[in-house]
């Protein structure tokens, strides 16, 4: 891909608390400058846009026009639906608005995150907003999630990479997650799977169990109901990083629609 060929990206944020950039921010195969000055061409980000105002959604609508049919939409957070949507503006139109007018003409719609995945922490019942995700939202079927609170970028990137190499998009589950990502169980891949198979647990935060490294699953872990590669993709960098069982902390589920947000944690006991 040469710099002209660039593919345009408009990236639209709603409800979130922009973990899900933050967590791009780190990413080190490519890093985001690689990215976004070497192999997209990042057309509208309210996290790293140099512009603001009339001068950013006039940049958005340009992008869109320019690259009709071609580019790629990415949406964190999650959209408010309720009261005709007014939780959430962005350039005087609701989440609602502005998500449909840039998915009507891109080439493909990429959910990143579990706010718009599904609604991720904003739609946590009571969900007094009506916090939902992208496809229910715009009722469509085709809308690619990669869930994680935040999700892994690598997830994400790769997916992107697919798109912009092959001209499709990766094989995906009933939830519109990339297979290749969230085919298997944490459980699976989980370097304390010994100790479940052997009856290890740890029962307390801070007992000599959880100082050994035992199974956390009767602290909590939604590792056998979860769908996800971070026991082998690992967080802030392949190879050196880490990941929340790894750290000690149960697995929350955060990839799980009605797992991580509406079953916490801290409601077991
Ligand atoms: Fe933040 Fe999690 Fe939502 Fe991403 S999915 S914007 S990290 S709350
Ligand atoms: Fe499974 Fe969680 Fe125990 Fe790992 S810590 S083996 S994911 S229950
Ligand atoms: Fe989320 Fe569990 Fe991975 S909490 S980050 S799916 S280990």
């Amino acid at each position: 891909i040469t710099k002209k060929e660039r593919p345009s990206v408009i990236w639209l944020h709603h409800q979130e608390c922009t973990g899900c950039t933050e967590s791009l921010l780190r990413s080190e195969h490519p890093t985001l400058d690689k990215l976004i000055l070497d192999i997209i061409s990042l057309d509208y980000h309210e996290t790293v846009f140099a512009a603001a105002g009339h001068q950013a959604e006039a940049a958005r609508k340009a992008a869109m026009a320019k690259n009709k049919g071609k580019y790629l939409l990415v949406v964190e957070g999650a959209i408010p639906m309720k009261d005709g949507g007014i939780y959430c503006k962005i350039g005087g139109q609701t989440s609602f608005e502005l998500t449909k007018e840039c998915a009507a003409d891109a080439a493909a719609v990429v959910a990143i995150g579990s706010c718009a995945s599904w609604g991720g922490m904003p739609s946590t019942p009571p969900n007094p907003t009506g916090s939902t995700g992208v496809a229910e939202a715009l009722g469509r079927k085709d809308i690619v999630t990669i869930p994680g609170c935040p999700p892994n970028p690598y997830n994400f990137l790769a997916t992107v990479v697919h798109f912009l190499t092959f001209g499709k998009l990766p094989a995906l589950d009933d939830k519109g997650r990339p297979t290749f990502a969230y085919g298997r169980l944490i459980h699976d891949n989980c370097e304390r799977r010994a100790h479940f198979d052997a009856g290890r647990f740890a029962l307390e935060f801070g007992d000599p169990g959880h100082k050994k490294g035992y199974c956390l699953y009767k602290l909590g872990c939604k590792g056998p109901e979860t769908y996800a590669n971070c026991p082998s993709i690992l967080f802030n960098d392949v190879g050196t990083g880490s990941w929340p069982v790894g750290t000690g902390h149960p697995c929350i589920g955060c990839t799980e629609k009605h797992i991580g947000f509406e079953k916490p944690i801290h409601a077991l006991a």
